[in-house]
């Protein structure tokens, strides 16, 4: 199937690794132009490299998206590399680990800024091009625990409820522009990060269990689903790239999950 993506111009946040790296890769090889972006410049730059090794487009932008400044400073950089922005993927985001007790007020407000608001400032910043262009994708990658959250990450899984609200709302707010707004929501993606939480799960276990057992116990004890795995980055990535393309404008202010059947609806 021809995505029609070819010459369309893609910022991807958070693709310096995990599941952007895998988006803006997949979308470069739809022929999409992309802005690779992370806070790590060697990162960020392996990817751009590897996109134009393989002979797509690539550009990259470094910065913090957790305050105006350098939520401009991508957007200024990804505008002026590409000449516009028709794709925006609102990736970047921070995992939490903690228990109720344990997250303070001002880490709940910390995450909200990073997950949260970050997205909004991103929207905000290229949203007028997109609709000057009369046509843009805009998604969102929230995650299964915004709606279906445990004990665990409260204020982890509040952000993500927060990204699959905000969908709808901007989706109701760009009607008639051309602009279609969605959620993709992952489960439990093979990641960097996500290693990153397991690794805090097995010490605040007292240690000993090594990744790959760590993984198995998870897998079957807390995220079991009918395809028993986890999902892999291009597993999401795929999704993405067809919800970006012209062929999904039918397609708006959805959460659409790719968690392998973990969440069991009927709808
Ligand atoms: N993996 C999962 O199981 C899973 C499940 C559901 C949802 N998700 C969501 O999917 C997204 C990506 O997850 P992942 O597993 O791929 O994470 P990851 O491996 O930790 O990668 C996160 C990416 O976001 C960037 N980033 C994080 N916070 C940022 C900030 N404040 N400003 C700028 N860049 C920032 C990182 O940049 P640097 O590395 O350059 O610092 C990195 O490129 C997140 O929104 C996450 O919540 C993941």
């Amino acid at each position: 199937m021809d995505l029609q993506l070819g010459g369309k111009r893609a910022l991807v946040t958070g693709s310096s690794r995990g599941i952007g790296e895998a988006i803006a890769k997949t979308l470069a090889q739809e022929g999409v132009s992309v802005v690779v972006h992370g806070r790590n410049r060697e990162r960020t730059k392996r990817v751009a490299q590897e996109i134009i090794a393989n002979g797509g487009k690539a550009e990259t932008a470094v910065g913090e998206l957790d305050t105006d400044e350098g939520a401009k400073m991508v957007a200024d950089l990804a505008l002026s590399s590409l000449g516009g922005v028709d794709i925006l993927i609102n990736n970047a985001g921070t995992f939490s680990m903690g228990a109720w007790i344990d997250t303070t007020a001002e880490q709940w407000v910390r995450l909200y800024n990073a997950n949260v608001v970050s997205m909004v400032r991103m929207i905000r910043l290229l949203m007028p091009q997109m609709k000057e262009s009369g046509w843009g994708r805009i998604i969102q990658i929230a995650s299964t625990d915004g709606t279906r959250p445990y004990a665990e990450q409260p204020d982890y899984a509040a952000t993500k409820a927060a990204n699959i609200n905000m969908t709808v709302s901007l989706a109701k707010e760009l009607a008639g522009t051309g602009i279609t707004v969605n959620t993709v929501s992952p489960g439990s993606i093979d990641t960097v990060g996500f290693d990153e939480i397991l690794f805090k799960l097995a010490e605040a276990q007292g240690g000993g269990a090594n990744l790959e057992q760590m993984k198995a116990q998870v897998l079957k004890e807390m995220l079991s689903n009918p395809v028993s795995r986890l999902g892999n980055p291009l597993d999401v990535a795929c999704l993405v790239a067809f919800i970006s393309s012209p062929l999904a404008g039918y397609i708006n202010a959805a959460n659409l999950l790719v968690d392998g059947g973990w969440t069991q609806s009927v709808n």
